[in-house]
């Protein structure tokens, strides 16, 4: 993981044929853009669920095939019950315009994180979207909702035990390809490039597992203020990042 900040490329020059495959993004610093602007913190969420729409739509039109965002963490249930319900709200009603939009948009929809504590409308909800949406085969797009690296590497964890006692699995062998598909994230590569927007450089929870070889890129702009040309200049940054895994 970097230590150093990224200074602001602008104007960055993007090479289009060498795309991460797999972008991530911790969507944070709605609150404080709201501060910023005496509005209450809702409505700083309501102007991050927009920025994620034009960032979703233009990750589908650049062509990367994976975006995964943080929308809200394990332990995110600790703010208080009005401002999750808000962000609950906003969920629901982006999910309920991604859906009307569904044959448009075309963009294949997932979920990571335990949706059990959600209403059952909302998870009707993100059952409804990712069924009319799986067999899109562009851009897909993982939410990650009640998501935790902990929680999902120890739900991984306690399903694999019991695969052990049922004799699905072997206890003696386990590979880091089989424990991946016990995550939420099974199926999909791992990210190259993780953004986090806000200032803050941590990952509070998200990808643990996944990100044992991505880039960081942090930037001071706050989630709702995030743009396309942001993104380009985070992609700009990866393409300048030497990748050696290990190697030389
Ligand atoms: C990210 O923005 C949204 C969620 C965590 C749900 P924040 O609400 O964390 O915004 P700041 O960090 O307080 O500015
Ligand atoms: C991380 O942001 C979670 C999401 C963006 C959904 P937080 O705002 O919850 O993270 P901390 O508390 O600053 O670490
Ligand atoms: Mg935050």
């Amino acid at each position: 993981m970097p230590l150093f900040r990224k200074k602001e490329q602008p104007g960055a020059e993007v090479d289009f044929t060498k795309l991460p495959r797999h972008v991530a993004i911790i969507m944070d610093g709605n609150g404080r853009w709201a501060k910023k602007r005496g509005l209450p913190r809702t409505a700083g969420h309501a102007a991050g669920a927009e920025t994620f729409r034009t960032i979703a739509t233009y990750c589908k039109e650049i062509g990367l095939d994976y975006l995964t965002v943080y929308a809200f963490s394990t332990e995110n249930w600790k703010r208080p019950q009005e401002e999750v319900s808000a962000i609950m709200g906003l969920l629901k009603k982006y999910l309920l315009e991604a859906i009307g939009r569904m044959e448009r948009d075309k963009v294949k929809m997932e979920f990571f994180g335990d949706l059990s504590p959600l209403t059952p409308e909302l998870r009707e909800l993100c059952e409804r979207t990712r069924e009319i949406s799986s067999h899109y085969d562009g851009c897909q797009v993982n939410i990650c909702l009640n998501y935790g690296g902990r929680d999902e590497l120890l739900r991984g964890a306690m399903v694999y035990a019991r695969d052990c006692l049922d004799g699905k699995a072997d206890p003696n062998h386990l590979t880091e390809e089989q424990f991946s598909g016990y995550l939420f994230s099974r199926g999909v590569p791992d990210p190259d490039l993780i953004i986090r927007p806000s200032g803050e450089l941590r990952l509070s929870n998200f990808l643990l597992w996944q990100s044992a070889y991505a880039e960081f890129y942090f930037t001071d702009v706050l989630w709702p203020d995030f743009s396309k040309e942001e993104l380009l200049r985070a992609i700009a940054a990866y393409q300048g990042r030497s990748r050696r895994f290990g190697g030389v």
